[in-house]
């Protein structure tokens, strides 16, 4: 039986599978909003390829997108408009 792997999206805990992506993982727990953009708009998965950058999340203080990062057991990831945890 394999561990149960997870990270923390804005202080909540969410499971993973290894080698998914923020996005993947977040969706994976039916979290498809990722908070807003300095812009005010929403953010969220949209393109899955680095293309849109409609998915940014910050993670060690800077901005990333969520469909590219690969997610690591105890990686902390904050929406853009959060203050760092
Ligand atoms: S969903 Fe388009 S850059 Fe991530």
């Amino acid at each position: 039986m394999t561990a149960v792997r997870t990270f923390f999206w804005r202080g909540s805990e969410v499971p993973f599978r290894a080698g998914e992506s923020i996005a993947a993982a977040l969706a994976g727990s039916n979290i498809h909003g990722f908070g807003k953009d300095p812009a005010g708009s929403p953010t969220r998965y949209f393109c899955g390829i680095g293309a849109c950058q409609s998915c940014l999340v910050r993670v060690d203080g800077r901005a990333t997108e969520a469909c590219l990062e690969p997610v690591y057991d105890g990686m902390v990831v904050m929406a853009l408009e959060d203050d760092d945890a």
